[in-house]
Parts: structure tokens; C-alpha cells; sequence
């Protein structure tokens, strides 16, 4: 079954058609900018744009920086505040005309990666999956089940944010090298273990195309690993979950 999976960011609003019984992505991706400030209207709108770009018509699945329960939004880290108390489901799904299912981006990406990626076939034990991009999302799984809308991104560490300190865009504000910025990664992960003691930790986000760049500075008692699905697991995710939500 094919279904119009969409990730919102930061940064960028990436969609594309997933075939969700095999997490295979069978178009091109198709990027818009964030709008400025994202806030709902626009944001709505943008998704609009990109379902007319696939001339899609079926179950739409979001996966949206937010803790976000049965469509509506509960937080608003690097988005507009005006997001919290919003149904996404019903503010996207009104502009759009289609069913919308909106879901934890971090969420969405752990159960692609869980699925399809580097968790694949794991069905015990802890897994942690971190996204790193302008913030830092999780997805905590516990034999293979997911405990959604985690927000370990922020964790405090030093009394600030984790995410602050030790996200993708903190490097590229900061203009930390890529051993500086694991210094504080590293910091980040002794505090999840010390809190979670998980079995793996898969690193993901749009960071994670870098992996071999920091990972050789990251030291923990968990394997850890970089995703495999990269910045497609987001889309694969959210598909996925709108095709469970359907
Ligand atoms: C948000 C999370 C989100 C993460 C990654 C955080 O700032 O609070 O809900 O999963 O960023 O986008």
C-alpha cells in the first residue's frame, strides 16, 4: 500500500510516496522550506503544496516536531507557540481535503528504523533512538513496543536544554568542530545512560550522514549505531503510521 508520508522540520517539509509493507520510498523526496516562524496556517499550507506536487489522494501520514497526542499538540520547542493546543490532524486535514494522522517526528523515525533500518529484527531489550537535526527527538522502545513522545532532547545538562547544547544546529551555531560538538554529545549520552541504560542507540537525523565523522568519538556501554534509513526514516515513519491509524 502506498501512502504520502511528510516530515516537518526546522528547517525543511519533505515528503514522499512510501510502499509501507516494504518501507521502500518510491519517489523522489520533494523539499519545501519551512515558512518563517511556522506557524500553523502556513505550515498547513505548505503541506497542502506538497500533496498537490504527488497529486496524492489517501490517508496522509505527518510526522511533526511536537509532542503530539491523538492529533493534537502539546509542545512547541522550535516551532510556533500558537501550535500548542492545535489539532494538526483537523488544521491539515481541513486544508488538505484527505485523512491526516500526525505523529512525533523522532517517533515516526524510530518505527522506520525499528522496522526497516538498524533495529530491524530486534524485539528485545532497550533501544533508544536519537534524532540529531534542530533539535534532538527520541523514541524509546522496550521489546520492540514504542513508549511514545519521549522528549529526552530536553533532558537539562549543565542547567541548560540538551538539545541547546548538543544539537546539530547548537554545532552549527556554535561552529564547533566535529570532536568539539561530540564532547558534548558525549556528555548527553552518559546522562541517558545513567537514566536508561539502554541495549542500543541508534543516532539518526539529518546529522546522521556524518556519522563516521563523530561516532569514533562517542563512548558508551550500549552499541551504538548510526541509522540506516538516514533522513528518509522520518517520511517512512510517518506513512507507516498513518497506514496503522487508517
Ligand atoms: C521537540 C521534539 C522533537 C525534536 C526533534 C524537539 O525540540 O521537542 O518533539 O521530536 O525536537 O524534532
Amino acid at each position: 500500500m502506498d501512502i504520502l508520508g511528510i516530515d516537518i522540520g526546522g528547517s525543511g517539509i519533505k515528503g514522499a510516496i512510501v510502499d509501507v509493507a516494504t518501507g521502500e520510498v518510491k519517489t523522489e523526496r520533494y523539499r519545501l522550506e519551512t515558512p518563517e516562524g511556522a506557524k500553523p496556517a502556513d505550515i498547513a499550507e505548505t503541506v497542502d503544496q506538497v500533496v498537490k506536487k504527488f497529486s496524492y489522494r489517501g490517508p496522509v501520514g505527518i510526522g511533526f516536531p511536537a509532542v503530539v497526542i491523538h492529533g493534537v499538540c502539546y509542545s512547541a520547542a522550535n516551532i510556533d507557540a500558537s501550535w500548542i493546543g492545535i489539532n494538526a490532524d483537523e488544521l491539515v486535514g481541513n486544508v488538505t481535503g484527505l485523512p491526516v494522522h500526525t505523529v512525533n517526528d523522532a517517533d515516526a523515525a524510530g518505527v522506520a528504523e525499528m522496522r526497516f533500518g538498524a533495529g530491524r529484527g530486534i524485539d528485545r531489550g532497550v533501544v533508544i533512538m536519537l534524532t540529531i537535526g534542530t533539535g534532538i527527538g527520541s523514541a524509546v522502545f522496550t521489546d520492540g513496543h514504542l513508549v511514545p513522545n519521549t522528549e529526552l532532547g530536553h533532558l537539562e545538562i549543565r542547567g541548560k536544554d540538551a538539545e541547546r547544547r548538543a544539537s546539530d544546529a547548537a554545532r552549527k551555531r556554535k561552529n564547533l568542530s566535529w570532536e568539539e560538538w561530540a564532547d558534548r554529545f558525549q556528555e548527553y549520552l552518559e546522562t541517558i545512560e545513567k537514566l536508561f541504560s539502554p541495549d542500543l542507540i541508534i543516532l539518526g537525523g539529518g546529522a546522521s550522514k556524518e556519522a563516521e565523522l563523530f561516532l569514533p568519538h562517542l563512548f558508551t556501554r550500549a552499541k551504538i549505531v548510526p541509522a540506516r534509513l538516514l533522513n528518509q526514516a522520518g517520511i517512512i515513519g510517518a506513512a507507516i503510521y498513518a497506514k496503522e491509524q487508517g
